[in-house]
């Protein structure tokens, strides 16, 4: 679909708004849809009209817009989706957005666009109907193209977690991540991961003929200010390796590299963006956790990059061996800021469902920051505890830690767990996306499978 900016009525279709109680600004749609039917306006509702030739449109789509007062970017997201819904459902192929909302929240309507049009049918014979192209109207052009950055980061993602584990391996995704322009990046390969110490990452690894690849993407521009380091879990499938995952956890499994995906979309974005005097540096220990005869076994005492030990209580909790490896690279960069964002706990999901992600961290203002951020680009993330006791409940007999302990607990007992592998004196924000990142059914504007999860919250922090 094209998104343009433009007052070009001669579309098949006229696209209005219309807050709850107010008349909009087309006479056709306040005699038919508002006096004779009796259209409210709420939220997310939609009318439709024919206008027999009285204006170039064929038909106006009214979208509700709710309450005046109560507006705001995410709202426009919400019903812009649910606009674009409704318009495929007709079939249309051509739509003209005229929106009398003061040129605000153009962003957010054209990521509404996105997440109303997307759709996951490279598999499909029958593909679905798609728009060929809508104008926006109303709103301020340079909003509109940051909103297609954004909107383009977020199906990026979201297609790289939909495919297969058998197309998204870590050396597509490192193939991926050499791919982006404006960025200085460097593969390790296993000889190299192994050099470099990371013992916990590699045993990971080490059951599947996959290959494990590193991936440091660095993006640079002017004097950098503030440095930040963003590292994506990318688990490419986690069948739990030796402790094997029941079938039914492990059907949706692909997902595992949505931390991975999410800070691909973000690296692949900054060329575009180009963000000043800020140093990026997007880092994903990609592999897969599978139980092949070289796998790593419970009850094996790993070795991570900062010398600290940890005994295998669970091969399943993969995830935080292969992070911990990253948190002491990012370490060693000595940014200012690191973000790990992660498809980490069960017990995450448990807790917020699929509604929230779980957000914990060393640094309050880091935290909040980054949850109000969240809330203004249409996620919700939730602070976690990060009490001592979650930790001890790790107390190995044999090494400085175990992966696992009580089942209770579980998206806290995970943080404490990295939280040994980042230098004190940086600020750390762990993000666990277990429940967000994927849908096994449609839920508000998202239809099955990703959601890219944490690449509106991770754009916007970067680039505010
Ligand atoms: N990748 C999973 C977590 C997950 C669960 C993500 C559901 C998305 C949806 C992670 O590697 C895992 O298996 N965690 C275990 C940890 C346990 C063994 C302590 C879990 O949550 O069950
Ligand atoms: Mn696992
Ligand atoms: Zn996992």
């Amino acid at each position: 679909m094209e998104i343009k900016f433009s007052q070009d009525f001669n579309k098949e279709v006229l696209v209005i708004n219309m807050f709850e109680g107010e008349k909009t600004e087309q006479e056709l749609a306040n005699t038919y849809a508002i006096e004779k039917d009796g259209f409210e306006g709420k939220l997310g509702q939609t009318y439709l009209l024919h206008t027999y030739g009285q204006i170039p449109a064929a038909k106006i789509l009214v979208i509700g817009f709710g309450k005046k007062e109560e507006f705001n970017g995410n709202k426009m997201t919400e019903a812009i989706a649910k606009a674009i819904k409704k318009l495929k459902q007709i079939k249309a192929k051509t739509a003209c957005f005229s929106l009398n909302v003061g040129l605000k929240y153009g962003k957010e309507a054209v990521i509404g666009a996105y997440i109303g049009d997307y759709a996951f049918d490279k598999y499909k014979t029958e593909k679905e109907h798609h728009l060929n192209e809508i104008s926006f109207y109303g709103i301020s052009e340079e909003d509109i193209n940051e909103g297609i950055i954004f909107g383009e980061a977020m199906k990026f993602s979201r297609n790289l977690v939909n495919e297969p584990a058998e197309y998204a391996t870590p050396t597509k995704l490192a193939e991926l991540a050499s791919s982006f322009e404006g960025l200085n990046t460097k593969i390790y390969n296993k000889d190299e991961v192994e050099k470099m110490g990371m013992g916990a990452y590699l045993a990971v690894a080490r059951g599947s003929a996959e290959p494990p690849k590193f991936i440091h993407m660095k993006y640079s521009n002017g004097n950098p200010k503030k440095r930040i380091a963003i590292i994506g879990k990318g688990l490419c499938f986690d069948s739990g390796g030796m402790d094997l995952k029941p079938a039914s956890s492990m059907l949706t499994m692909r997902d595992d590299m949505s931390g991975a995906a999410c800070v691909l979309g973000v690296m692949r974005a900054l060329n575009t963006i180009k963000p000043q005097d800020i140093e990026i540096h997007g880092i994903i220990a990609a592999c897969e956790n599978m139980p092949g005869q070289n796998a790593y076994k419970p009850g094996d005492i790993l070795t991570a990059k900062n010398g600290k030990t940890i005994e295998v209580d669970n091969t399943d909790a993969e995830g935080r061996l292969t992070l911990a490896d990253a948190l002491c690279y990012a370490s060693e960069l000595e940014v200012d800021e690191i973000i790990d964002i992660a498809t980490l706990t069960g017990a995450c999901m448990v807790a917020l469902g699929t509604v929230a992600s779980g957000v914990m961290g060393n640094n309050k203002e880091l935290i909040e920051k980054i949850i109000n951020t969240a809330k203004e680009s249409g996620e919700k993330y939730w602070e976690l505890p990060m009490f001592d006791e979650y930790f001890k409940g790790l107390k190995s007999d044999i090494a400085d830690m175990k992966n696992t302990g009580s089942r209770y607990g579980g998206a806290s007992a995970a943080g404490m767990f990295l939280k040994e592998f980042v230098s004190e004196n940086i600020k750390w924000t762990h993000i666990d996306i277990a429940g967000t990142a994927f849908l096994e059914k449609p839920q508000g504007i998202f239809i099955y499978g990703s959601t890219g999860a944490g690449v509106r919250t991770l754009l916007n922090y970067i680039t505010k």
